[in-house]
């Protein structure tokens, strides 16, 4: 490694321990001295950080900006990512326009608002469930396993289709491919199986379609505008992209909310759906969870900024940087559910702009306008200083959060 590239910052930086869901400082500084410059990765190699809300607009929607991620600039999250890169089919999540817009306009149908209200009363139902049993339960009891972790992962088996006799394989099956503790080989085998159980459904919905995303996609392969392998990918990518983002914004929120009393007030208080609406976007923006930031690959040299970022270097685009920062969202440290949140970019921007993100919004709306709403005096049974914080995965997150009511 060169004495230049050792001097940059290396990127992840770290938080602070006094403020876990704070971004990290020197992200924060960065942004204010140098909002376009290098850092260095695991791999040694040193690609852009870019950290200002407008800068990131301009760049995630520039077409020489790439989500190739089998171009060598390109800037893999950890070596796991880069090894499976040439192996990876190609997605909606590693391909550009044109390949990019046929394969998400293939699956874009069923996540549209009008469509994802249609689950509104089933996530409902779910969530009623789960703190009915919560309720009855052990009292602490740590709200990921009780509530975060099954929400997410009875929705999209709702969604995808999945009978209600398959849940249990479903859900422990998803469960293990997501654990990233599980030893690989035993990750491998489950994946399988979870794949050949969604190419079998899949198989059963085109011959017998029902009103769920499968049968949707099914419909799309009998028609060739996907083929069958997409249709099981893009099906376990949903589970997987939904799952740990979703339960993380459950716990993690749940915390942010008990950190703030008077926030949590105006959302259990509340009879209006809009302000439940608003705060769901506001707590995303707050703790912006994916902390590994959005990877690309320039294709052609750009101007921007004062640099010139050359064909072949990576990007990354630091997300909860760019809602903190105040030319955006004034005073952005402060948690503020009424503020206007919506043109947060803890979603991404951009074509790749979060595929699930009108579902991930239903899911915690159901969750935030109900959980404080039943069980009012709901508490953390633990301090904030023994808390777990994930700082390696692509989410950030609480190993568990204890409660009491
Ligand atoms: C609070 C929950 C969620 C957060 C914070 C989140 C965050 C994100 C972000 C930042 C991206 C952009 C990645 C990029 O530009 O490279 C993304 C893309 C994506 N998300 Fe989510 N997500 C959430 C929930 C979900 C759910 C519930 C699904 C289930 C369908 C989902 C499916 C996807 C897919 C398929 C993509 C790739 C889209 C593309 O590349 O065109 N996500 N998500």
């Amino acid at each position: 490694m060169s004495g230049a590239a050792e001097s940059l910052p290396e990127y992840p930086l770290q938080r602070a321990a006094e403020c876990p869901l704070a971004p990290a400082p020197a992200v924060q500084e960065l942004r204010a001295a140098k909002p376009i410059t290098k850092v260095r990765i695991w791999n040694g190699s040193t690609p852009w950080l870019v950290t200002r809300h407008a800068d990131q607009r301009t760049l995630l929607t520039d077409p020489r900006v790439s989500d190739d991620d089998l171009d060598p600039g390109f800037p893999y999250v950890n070596a796991h990512r880069a090894e499976i890169a040439p192996v990876t089919p190609r997605l909606i999540t590693n391909t550009d326009a044109p390949e990019h817009t046929r394969l998400r306009r293939t699956v874009n149908g069923p996540f549209v608002v009008k469509r994802i209200e249609k689950a509104r009363p089933a996530i409902q139902k779910i969530v009623d469930d789960l703190i009915d049993t919560m309720l009855d339960g052990p009292n602490p009891v740590d709200l990921l396993t009780a509530l975060a972790l099954p929400v997410p992962s009875l929705v999209i088996a709702e969604l995808l289709g999945v009978p209600y006799k398959d849940h249990d394989f479903f859900q422990s099956s998803s469960s293990l491919v997501l654990d990233s503790t599980a030893p690989p080989e035993k990750a491998r085998e489950v994946s399988g199986a979870l794949s050949a159980y969604l190419d079998n459904l899949l198989g059963e919905k085109m011959t017998d379609p029902g009103e769920d995303v499968l049968s949707e996609m099914g419909g799309r392969v009998k028609a060739g505008e996907m083929t069958r392998t997409e249709a099981v990918h893009m099906g376990v990518a949903m589970l997987i992209a939904g799952h740990e983002t979703t339960a993380t914004m459950i716990s993690l929120g749940t915390l942010a909310l008990l950190q703030h009393p008077d926030q949590l007030a105006v959302v259990r208080e509340t009879e209006d759906p809009k302000v439940i609406a608003n705060a769901v976007d506001e707590v995303l923006r707050y703790l912006s969870i994916v902390q590994t930031g959005v990877r690309r690959v320039v294709k052609e040299d750009i101007e921007i900024g004062g640099v010139v970022i050359r064909a072949g270097e990576g990007i990354i685009f630091d997300l909860h940087a760019a809602n903190w920062d105040p030319e955006a969202f004034p005073e952005a440290d402060r948690l503020d559910v009424r503020r206007p949140a919506r043109t947060h970019q803890a979603f991404g921007y951009g074509p790749h702009q979060c595929l699930g993100q009108n579902l991930a919004r239903l899911e915690l709306q159901v969750v935030y306008g109900t959980l404080y709403r039943r069980i009012p005096t709901l508490r953390l049974a633990a301090g904030i200083e023994e808390l777990e914080f994930d700082h390696t995965g692509t989410t950030y997150g609480v190993h568990s959060l204890p409660v009491a009511w």
